[in-house]
């Protein structure tokens, strides 16, 4: 089962700064959307509030017909570990475990055997082209293929709502072009609801809807 995104009347300050005002849309179950946006304009924050992040000054966000509770509420919590995943820019990876380590913590919650959630995310891994460094630490990998453990984490993991910030903002052109292939095809093979933050053009046309948001006042 997936889940869709309904963003009502959304609005962020931050002091007297307006940063979203007024925003609403809706990702249907199993969509994808892309957001653009100059930088400063409140792309990340957007990403932040319907990540349980951060909290919005106004409106509201529903997932799956339910509003989405208060970010330090014990509700939020159980939603991180159980539907939203997020997929920095950064990676968000542990410097010190291997690939497959790193995988595996993002399971770490799913019940089941062990054994089996490792067969699971080594094929996942060899999949994305991994196969060689499963065992190796992640801080000897290049950016691309950090980026890829990270996608490999994030889909395995428990959730219907993939929302990834700049996912291949530290690739070059091709190699995000390549990543974020294999995250479309990731996201309709396990039926996740995605909202994507990108300064790619491209890539952002790939998406079922492009939300543009302005320069902020
Ligand atoms: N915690 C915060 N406190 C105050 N201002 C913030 C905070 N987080 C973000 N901002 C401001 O909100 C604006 C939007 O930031 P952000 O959402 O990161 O933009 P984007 O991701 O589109 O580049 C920026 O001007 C930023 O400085
Ligand atoms: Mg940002």
């Amino acid at each position: 089962m997936s889940t869709s995104i309904i963003v009502n009347d959304l609005c962020k300050t931050y002091g007297s700064r307006t940063i979203l005002q007024h925003l609403s849309f809706t990702v249907p179950t199993g969509g994808s959307l892309a957001i653009i946006g100059p930088s400063g304009s409140g792309k990340s924050t957007l990403l932040n509030i319907i990540g349980l992040l951060d909290s919005p000054t106004g409106g509201t966000i529903t997932l799956d017909g339910q509003r989405l509770p208060d970010i330090n509420s014990g509700k939020a919590t159980m939603l991180r570990r159980t539907t939203i995943n997020y997929l920095f820019q950064s990676y968000a990876l542990i410097n010190d475990l291997s690939a497959l380590g790193n995988v595996m913590l993002g399971m770490k919650f799913m019940p089941g055997n062990k054994q089996v959630k490792q067969r699971k995310a080594k094929a996942m891994l060899t999949r994305l082209g991994l196969g060689n460094v499963i065992d190796d630490k992640v801080a000897t990998l290049s950016g691309g293929e950090q980026q890829r453990v990270a996608l490999a984490r994030c889909i395995l993991k428990p959730g219907d709502v993939l929302l990834a910030d700049e996912p291949t903002g530290a690739l070059d052109h091709t190699l995000a072009q390549h990543v974020f292939d294999e995250m479309l095809a990731l996201q309709h093979e396990y039926g996740k609801t995605l909202i994507v933050v990108t300064h790619d053009t491209g890539i952002a046309r790939q998406c079922d809807r492009v939300l543009e948001l302005g320069r902020a006042a």
